[in-house]
């Protein structure tokens, strides 16, 4: 194992990182082993600091609804775990960290990070997995705009609404609001991504700004297929045109929930 400080051993009886904070009085940031309501076992990153503390590790990057990958990797490989469908959560939060940052210093070298506070997820079932079941990601569920999943106001822990536009393109900055994170948005050619981190959308090419975007994107298909959709529409790392800038290109996104 590369990394050896900073690390938690020990197992509480805890189903997420909040109880490891309340319950067992848990105060410093990263990993601890969880125990879901089933009695799956596993590892994952608590954030105790933001807001008052106890963020579970839920995803690193998006891809499907399996779980793998180890939480060590998830700024350089796909990581979501038991806790994604097991926890009943109230908010979330989002940091955006550099390819490769080792565990202790993904706080430190994150490029955005931010939360909500509104317990919007009672709203949609306490997870992702129960909201994306009320709003599937998939080819032609609905119009873009009208049919688009929630947006929800954000707070930030680092950066702000100014940017956030510096992490995307030029021309998707004038189709998007900052300050917000917004589920299942739609495309002008019906393709639905999965969030939008950071912004609401205001027009139909979200593919440039919404991240988890798969099944049949018609445009230009297949460009605008994969986790970062058309991020690199005009270049890669250009944030020229509709491209986002290479920080964002080369961060993963990672969820907690709390
Ligand atoms: O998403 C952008 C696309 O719909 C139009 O881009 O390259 O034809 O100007 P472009
Ligand atoms: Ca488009």
């Amino acid at each position: 194992f590369p990394i050896l400080n900073f690390r938690f051993w020990a197992q509480f009886n805890a189903r997420n990182c909040k109880e490891v904070k309340d319950k067992y009085g848990q105060t410093e940031n990263g990993l601890y082993y969880l125990t879901t309501a089933t009695g799956v076992v596993y590892q994952t990153f608590c954030d105790m600091t933001t807001a008052g503390g106890g963020w579970t590790l839920e995803v690193g990057n998006w891809a499907n609804r399996k779980t793998f990958g180890t939480v060590e990797a998830a700024t350089d490989d796909d990581f979501k775990n038991p806790g994604y469908y097991d926890i009943e959560a109230e908010d979330m939060s989002v940091w955006h960290v550099p390819n490769n940052t080792p565990v202790n210093h993904w706080n430190l070298a994150a490029i955005m990070r931010y939360h909500t506070d509104r317990h919007f997820l009672h709203l949609y079932g306490g997870n992702l997995y129960q909201l994306f079941h009320s709003y599937p990601v998939e080819y032609n569920v609905g119009a873009h705009l009208s049919d688009n999943g929630p947006s929800i106001p954000i707070v930030y822990d680092l950066g702000d609404k100014e940017s956030t536009k510096n992490v995307y393109g030029p021309y998707s900055g004038g189709e998007n609001e900052g300050g917000f994170i917004s589920f299942r948005a739609i495309n002008h050619e019906r393709a639905a991504t999965a969030i939008c981190s950071g912004v609401k959308p205001k027009g139909g090419n979200v593919e440039h700004y919404c991240i988890g975007g798969c099944g049949f994107f018609p445009e230009a298909n297949p460009l605008q297929c994969g986790d970062f959709t058309g991020f690199a529409w005009n270049g890669y790392g250009t944030h020229v045109g509709f491209s986002a800038s290479k920080q964002m290109l080369e961060s993963a996104v990672l969820l907690f929930y709390c």
